[in-house]
């Protein structure tokens, strides 16, 4: 009961950790003992990208989580990604470092008032992007990804009603690289909409050769700008890919960690927040700690679950992505 309400009010487990523990190597001898992997997202402290298995964008994630043969996964990531991941294997056991490293996209859309949004649309396909709970992705017809929710949109009849959510600006990059009209729920990342047109323009003149690129949760004022646009795997493509040698990188810093390791030569710049006090960190990723990952693997909580009938409807819009990705080489 105690652990319980110590998960509710914290997220997490505390406990006094020597500080002479050498942690990357505790964590190693975990993920052997108990046959665990570690999947990170790129937001993640670069300590954690670090030890982990696995890094990638949510689309690499999901593909990771469906095929491994571990038999715990832990989610450096946030709360929705561990959802997918327990809704795609559903016979292992999902941990997450921090139960609240939640996310604002996804608190954006209420499942109970999506319900009632989608039932004014009663001939439209419901595409939702990842970035949603378990419940609203049981709502849906189809999940997509940043990498793929054009190709996703594109793929389907040009006369087939679309409602998409629950990121607008998403949606809109969507909407208008396909030409298609989608009915957008109206969502948003706190991180992705910080960012300040006027002052990247004054950073695009002092920095005259670097290339300016965006992740497409941006608003459309800040993407009109960008020379490339792209998921988190994407924008670290086209560092690797191109000949220029500086960057203005509009979306969470954490990505910054794998640019510098895979381009040492190449220098990366976070594009500025509208507010000088804010900064290009998502406040649930970073909850994560290379800390409270050992105590999670250690103890085996905090447990990530979705209910039996939520992964039931939840699993075939998700396993739709996948199969349309596999079948684009995605
Ligand atoms: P991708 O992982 O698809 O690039 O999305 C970024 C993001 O906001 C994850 O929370
Ligand atoms: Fe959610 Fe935005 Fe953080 Fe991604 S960066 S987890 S979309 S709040």
């Amino acid at each position: 009961m105690e652990v319980l309400e110590e998960l509710n009010r914290k997220g997490y487990i505390e406990e006094e950790i020597d500080p002479m523990l050498d942690l990357f190597a505790e964590i190693d001898k975990l993920k052997k003992e108990k046959n665990a992997i570690i999947l990170a997202h790129y937001y993640q402290d670069p300590d954690i990208q670090d030890i982990a298995d696995y890094i990638g964008d949510s689309l690499g994630l999901s593909q990771e989580a469906a095929k491994t043969e571990a038999d715990v996964i832990v989610f450096a990531g946030v709360h929705f990604m561990a959802e997918t991941a327990k809704i795609l294997s559903p016979q292992k056991k999902v941990l997450l470092p921090d139960l609240k490293a939640g996310c604002s996209l996804a608190d954006s859309c209420p499942p109970h008032l999506f319900k009632k949004f989608k039932e004014n649309y009663p001939d439209h396909l419901v595409i939702t992007y990842v970035n949603c709970t378990a419940e609203l992705k049981a709502l849906s017809d189809i999940v997509c990804t940043s990498t793929n929710a054009v190709q996703i949109v594109e793929s389907l009849p040009k006369e087939q009603k679309i409602i998409f959510g629950p990121d607008k600006n998403l949606g809109a990059y969507v909407a208008k690289k396909t030409g298609r009209d989608l009915v957008l729920w109206n969502g948003a990342c706190m991180v992705h909409e910080i960012f300040s047109r006027e002052k990247i323009t004054k950073l695009k003149s002092r920095h005259p050769e670097a290339k300016f690129i965006a992740h497409p949760e941006c608003e459309d004022a800040v993407l009109e700008m960008a020379d490339y646009i792209g998921s988190t795997t994407g924008l670290l493509k086209y560092t690797i890919n191109s000949d220029v040698k500086e960057f203005i990188v509009a979306t969470e810093s954490g990505i910054i960690h794998q640019m510098e390791k895979a381009n040492p030569d190449k220098t990366f710049i976070p594009a500025p927040p509208n507010n000088s006090c804010a900064c290009n960190d998502c406040p649930y990723m970073k909850r994560n700690t290379l800390e409270k990952l050992y105590l999670c693997m250690k103890n085996e909580i905090p447990e990530v679950t979705v209910p039996e009938h939520i992964i039931a409807e939840a699993k075939k819009p998700i396993e739709r992505m996948l199969e349309i990705s596999a079948s684009l080489g995605l």
